[in-house]
């Protein structure tokens, strides 16, 4: 299969993790249990160690990031680990001009709009993201068995970004452009793959055991314009780090409608929000896919009771699959209690033992 074992630096212990075999769809002793945005303002031991330090700068230290990723590992015991950083970080390494504003998101100066405006991307080299080497190295060091996935934003969400100029509701100028310049558009999400590919294979290089491509806005298209406009792109992406043989997960928000065409795509793991039960995700997604998900992150507002109830049904949904990676079906929210989160880890891996 696409996810045999890697001839390369991937030491045993982590290849034979439980987070790991739920990715290739091996028999686990338990369920394995990872939140999309574990690291970050829901802890109040990461607001601390980012006190006065901008976002994107945050992702140039090394030592910052090994201690921000680690802190949701330490405190919740979670399966894997996920680098921190951010999506439009390769974006700014190669020289874009934007920011991460607090409570907005990334802010591009010059948006994408015109042929010649496509002179702001080019070619990322490992050598533009020497802290991202760096810092997995200590990462792995500090991790041991434990794996620690890799992501990037998917050429769509990246794109939307950039033509948006910054977050956007209705993605109006981003579907003005696809629609109104179909080759512009073609080839802004085929330089934006070789970034997002590039950016992916520094971080299995230096030794993320997994990749997760966040396309979290896709939902916004319907199928058919997803096949003709991002598919090729995605694609792409997923065929360059294909050789590693590391899962690939894919995943994004509202995409019920794109779950079979974003497996075909090149996952080996697909994604689901809270949407779509799993069990009816899995008949999306057809054979051969594992999935990830999916509980409503909003429930974690509820008393314990009512959470553990939503995680049984999302656990029974999910009995019959092949390979389970119990997630939210989007971020942990900053207002979130850290507490909730442990408890949920603990429900999960208790519940699901085998
Ligand atoms: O999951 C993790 O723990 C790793 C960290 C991570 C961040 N961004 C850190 C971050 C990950 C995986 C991302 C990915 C990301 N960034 C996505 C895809 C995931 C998703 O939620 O759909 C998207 C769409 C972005 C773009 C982005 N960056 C947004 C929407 C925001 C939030 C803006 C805000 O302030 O509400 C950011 C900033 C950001 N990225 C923060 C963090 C911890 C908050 C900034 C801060 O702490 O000062």
């Amino acid at each position: 299969s696409a996810i045999d074992r890697p001839k390369g630096q991937q030491p045993t212990a982590t290849y034979d993790s439980t987070f790991l075999k739920a990715c290739r769809r091996e028999p686990v002793p338990h369920t394995p249990v990872w939140f999309m945005r574990q690291a970050g303002r829901s802890l109040p031991e990461y607001l601390k160690v980012r006190e006065g330090i901008p976002m994107l700068e945050s992702c140039t230290r090394p030592e910052l990031v090994t201690e921000i990723t680690l802190q949701p590992v330490r405190r919740h015991d979670v399966d894997a680990a996920i680098y921190f950083s951010d999506i439009v970080v390769p974006l700014k390494a190669i020289g874009v001009d934007l920011d991460i504003k607090p409570g907005v998101g990334p802010v591009v100066e010059k948006p994408i709009r015109s042929r010649a405006d496509l002179a702001q991307l080019r070619d990322l080299t490992p050598d533009d993201v020497s802290y991202v080497t760096e810092a997995i190295g200590m990462l792995t060091r500090e991790l041991g068995p434990k794996p620690l996935i890799g992501f990037a934003g998917a050429p769509f969400t990246l794109a939307s970004y950039l033509v948006e100029g910054g977050p956007s509701r209705n993605h109006e100028h981003t579907k003005a452009l696809m629609y109104g310049d179909p080759q512009l558009w073609a080839d802004l999400l085929d330089r934006l793959a070789d970034i997002t590919a590039a950016f992916l294979r520094v971080q299995i290089e230096a030794g993320a055991s997994a990749v997760q491509l966040f396309d979290s806005w896709v939902g916004a298209l319907a199928p058919a314009d997803y096949r003709r406009s991002v598919m090729p792109a995605s694609t792409k992406v997923f065929k360059a780090v294909e050789e590693y043989g590391v899962p690939r997960i894919h995943f994004g928000v509202g995409t019920g409608e794109l779950l079979g065409q974003m497996g075909e795509a090149g996952a080996d793991v697909v994604g689901v929000d809270w949407r779509v039960p799993l069990d009816e995700a899995a008949r999306r997604v057809g054979p051969g896919k594992a999935l990830q998900g999916n509980l409503d992150p909003a429930v974690l507002f509820a008393p314990t009771e009512a959470v553990e109830e939503k995680t049984q049904e999302v656990l029974d949904a999910a009995a019959g699959l092949e390979g389970h990676i119990f997630n939210l079906g989007h971020g942990v929210l900053p207002s979130m209690d850290p507490d909730a989160l442990t408890r949920l880890v603990d429900h999960v891996h208790t519940r699901t033992l085998r």
